[in-house]
């Protein structure tokens, strides 16, 4: 079955519990958390989040675009999260161990996220304790970017690791995600669509929701 996750860093933050209301027919909402090093932007962080989890019951599915994310797992998941997901560009490797490590500990899904610049096969050491992988089809920092169509080559291949080590773990994909792109993707073997200006920028949002579907 395909997933919607809807990314709120196209709400109105000013907002953000009508804007969270709106796409509550999706399956997990996502979280853009960006620390200003990691990628230029600053977005989210702990506090936010934690106001997020009191007005919602979605699965809050944290997309942590900071530099050294193990400094911050244990805060987001008492914050609420139910997935958070690190960057394996963010810190050498065994401190994305610690990353995944902490999570367990903290009882909370684990994800890694790769940058288009990253190979599929970086995933290898980390994969059979994963419950999901993000590929970025942009390069992180902003909503709104052209969809990278060489990241379905990435997908492909991700998708034939998890068949192979861990059937199991979910493959999400983030960035330029519309009714356009979205059956290129499911087609390479993602089964979680993130989504931002595809679900906000819709005069129909439960619609758009489901047209990402299909
Ligand atoms: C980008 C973020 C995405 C972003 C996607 O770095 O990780 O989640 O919100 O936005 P769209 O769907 O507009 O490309
Ligand atoms: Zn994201």
């Amino acid at each position: 079955m395909i997933k919607i996750a809807p990314s709120i860093l196209s709400a109105d933050f000013a907002n953000l519990e009508r804007d969270i209301k709106k796409v509550s027919s999706a399956d997990y909402l996502h979280v853009d958390v960006m620390d200003g090093a990691f990628v230029p932007n600053i977005t989210i962080g702990v506090p936010v989040v934690k106001s997020i989890r009191k007005c919602t019951d979605m699965f809050l599915d944290v997309h942590m675009m900071v530099e050294k994310p193990a400094r911050y797992v244990e805060a987001f998941a008492k914050a609420g999260a139910d997935l958070l997901s690190v960057h394996l560009e963010a810190d050498h490797p065994t401190r994305i161990a610690e990353a995944l490590r902490l999570m367990g500990e903290c009882g909370v899904k684990k994800a890694v996220a790769l940058r288009p610049i990253t190979k599929a096969e970086a995933v290898l050491p980390y994969l059979e304790q994963l419950d999901m992988v993000l590929v970025m089809t942009v390069e992180p920092g902003f909503g709104g970017q052209a969809f990278m169509e060489e990241q379905l080559d990435v997908i492909r291949r991700v998708r034939a690791l998890i068949e192979k080590y861990n059937p199991a773990c979910e493959l999400e994909v983030d960035g330029g995600i519309s009714p356009k792109t979205a059956p290129l993707v499911t087609e390479a073997g993602a089964n979680v669509l993130v989504a931002g200006s595809a679900v906000y920028g819709a005069a129909d949002i439960p619609g758009a929701i489901q047209a990402l579907r299909t």
